[in-house]
């Protein structure tokens, strides 16, 4: 496989994760990616696309292989199994701080950024009247990563890691990643309303520029 495919990892993920809130982790994330490439100055919609399929996969083989002897280290092996473009694997492999993969390459070191953020955010989101990400200030998610008791399972040493990462001032992040939900809040299930059953088929549209 020459080129990264974005039906194709949707189609990987799906035959992987049946649950939706995966699912739904994995089009956010994809989201978070996309911005954080053009916030690199990537304008190349093969490039953009590819970043983008990093957040897609990140987490493809969790629901089968949760522990961490075996999450993400399968993963990796699954998609050099497949023909996965070695760099994409890297960057697959690098979101977890305990694989010891360095991030290095810009897009490692965004999947870095964008992973816990992204759930952070939406967890944010559905505690306020609205349940949407759309009037969520990023001033809030500021104070709720400061309060331990709310969302206790999210790290925030490594959201504060992603961040230096890209080397993004935390509070601009925090917006690059609200911002990046709201073409897609509906699908995502921080649009205030009950999100759909997002099947293998048709593939979801790509989530739109923020
Ligand atoms: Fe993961
Ligand atoms: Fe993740």
């Amino acid at each position: 496989m020459s080129d990264p495919n974005r039906a194709q990892a949707w189609a990987l993920l799906c035959e992987f994760t049946k649950t939706q809130p995966l699912r739904r982790h994995g089009l956010s994330v994809e989201a978070s990616m996309r911005a954080l490439a053009r916030r690199a100055g990537v304008t190349d919609p093969a490039e953009l696309e590819k970043w983008g399929v990093v957040g897609l996969l990140h987490d493809f083989d969790y629901e089968r292989f949760p522990t961490m002897e075996d999450h993400v280290w399968r993963g990796m092996e699954i998609l050099r199994q497949r023909g996965w473009s070695e760099e994409i694997v890297k960057a697959v492999g690098a979101h977890a701080p305990y694989t010891g993969i360095a991030p290095e390459t810009p897009m490692q070191r965004a999947i870095v950024a964008a992973d816990e953020l992204s759930g952070f955010v939406g967890a944010c989101a559905l505690v306020r009247p609205s349940k949407s990400v759309r009037d969520l200030p990023a001033e809030s998610v500021l104070k709720k990563m400061k309060d331990k008791a709310f969302a206790r399972s999210v790290d925030r040493g490594e959201i504060r890691r992603g961040a230096e990462a890209v080397g993004i001032p935390l509070a601009e992040l925090v917006s690059l990643v609200i911002a990046s939900q709201i073409p897609i809040a509906d699908r995502l299930g921080v649009g205030g309303v009950a999100a759909p059953d997002l099947p293998d088929e048709p593939v979801p549209h790509e989530p739109p520029a923020a």
